[in-house]
């Protein structure tokens, strides 16, 4: 990895600071050292080997990350846009995830990473199956990932294969380039139940891994279960990211609070499929560690952080008051506490953490007025994806000047749509099949 140095940027170093004009030296992935603008020592301006990028008129900040999300499912994304929660999950998604092979799944988690990458996410926590493939896309997309295999139980053999593939994409994977880590996924207490959840929890313990869990994410699911069962199996005594969240109770937010349990709020997918808007100023209240996800192209159907960040912001606003959320209370959710939840040195622009970072074109309308003050509100608010202008992860620039950096997209693009059309063939074929 090449030695790299970022001049005349706007950099955010996180989400409590104020923008300044500073210079980032980059080494074999790391950020090295910061410094003043123009404040630059010898042994950097005189190593030939250093690749100097001019970010005038750029806003520098920590790579965005997206802490719950199923890169797979861009295959069923704008499927059942006006369905009831129920109806999408078992008459949609269910029958055709019956369906997916190996085959079907690196494209369209490929697809994903290309749609992450540009809307400036560096890295993301994801459930599915098949997660040897998703991992394969992962180490050709330069992406950094948590993947967990998505756990559900229904005959005993069963269980036992998805925990041997899970365990087998763990010897793989885990580990990989400092930048892909396998866990596991029981996906949720009324798809795994407490016994087989206790399972997951004793495993993950043994190899030191995070789980990844939906939790009360409907209305339904209040009757079948409390966090406090879910509190009695030993899962949370493991680094847990439970998506949703939504229908907690007092109780449920003590158990959240004491057991440390890390929260990926997904407000579009909450809205869009009708769950209701998560108590999160609450979650806050109680000193929880709330994240931001997309959750699937299924339900969302975009994989776009800063929307995320968005709607967070003006949902909870809406649902206690203007006061009750701030600014850098969104953006600690996309950098310092997404990186808390993975335990990574990342959201932070500071020496020696990864360099994933998101780069903005502040020469828009959405940065106008040109104020510091205002800057990380017009991040919030007033910008969106659209313009993000580069995308670094691990050193490595993946998007830059808006355009792909090393990936064959149109090869991408067409190898999905091939096998997307191949899965409607097959569900218009059968009516369901196998038992993934
Ligand atoms: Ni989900």
């Amino acid at each position: 990895m090449s030695k790299i140095l970022l001049k005349n940027g706007y950099v955010l170093i996180t989400s409590d600071s104020q923008v300044e004009k500073l210079d980032i030296f980059i080494d074999n992935g790391e950020i090295k050292e910061i410094f003043k603008n123009g404040d630059l020592p010898d042994f950097i301006l005189l190593d030939k080997d250093v690749i100097v990028y001019d970010l005038s008129n750029k806003l520098i900040t920590p790579g965005l990350i997206n802490t719950h999300t199923h890169v797979a499912m861009s295959h069923f994304k704008s499927m059942a846009d006006d369905l009831s929660f129920k109806e999408w999950l078992y008459d949609s998604m269910l029958p055709r995830e019956d369906l997916l092979k190996t085959e079907y799944i690196y494209n369209a988690s490929f697809l994903s990473m290309l749609e992450m990458i540009s809307n400036g996410i560096t890295c993301f926590a994801d459930m599915f199956m098949f997660v040897d493939e998703t991992a394969k896309a992962v180490v050709n997309s330069g992406m950094r990932a948590y993947l967990s295999r998505g756990l559900a139980f229904d005959t005993p053999e069963g269980w036992k294969r998805r925990i041997d593939e899970n365990l087998a994409s763990y010897e793989k994977y885990n580990g990989y380039d400092n930048r892909i880590y396998i866990g596991f996924g029981p996906h949720a207490p009324y798809t795994v139940d407490l016994e087989h959840l206790k399972e997951v929890g004793l495993l993950a313990k043994k190899l030191d891994s995070h789980i990844q869990i939906h939790l009360l994410e409907a209305a339904w699911e209040k009757s079948q279960y409390s966090l406090k069962d879910i509190e009695n199996t030993g899962l949370f005594a493991n680094p847990t990211i439970a998506a949703h969240c939504v229908n907690l109770d007092e109780d449920d937010i003590k158990v959240l609070s004491v057991n440390r349990v890390n929260v990926s709020h997904n407000p579009c997918s909450n809205l869009k499929l009708g769950n209701g808007a998560a108590p999160i100023v609450d979650l806050l209240k109680h000193n929880i560690n709330v994240t931001l996800g997309t959750d699937g192209s299924a339900s969302n159907n975009s994989l776009d952080i800063m929307k995320e960040m968005y709607v967070a912001g003006i949902t909870q606003k809406s649902k206690y008051s203007p006061e009750s959320i701030k600014t850098v209370d969104l953006l600690r959710m996309v950098w310092d506490n997404a990186a808390f939840a993975l335990n990574e040195k990342i959201g932070r622009i500071e020496k020696d953490y990864k360099a994933d970072l998101t780069v903005f074109d502040l020469n828009c309308p959405e940065f106008f007025p040109f104020d510091f003050n205002r800057l990380k509100s017009h991040l919030v608010y007033s910008a969106s994806s659209k313009n993000v202008w580069a995308t670094m992860i691990n050193g490595v620039w993946k998007y830059y000047d808006k355009k792909f950096v090393d990936v064959e997209v149109d090869k991408i693009y067409e190898k999905f749509q091939f096998y997307y059309e191949k899965l409607e063939d097959d569900f218009n074929r059968f009516d369901n099949g196998s038992d993934n």
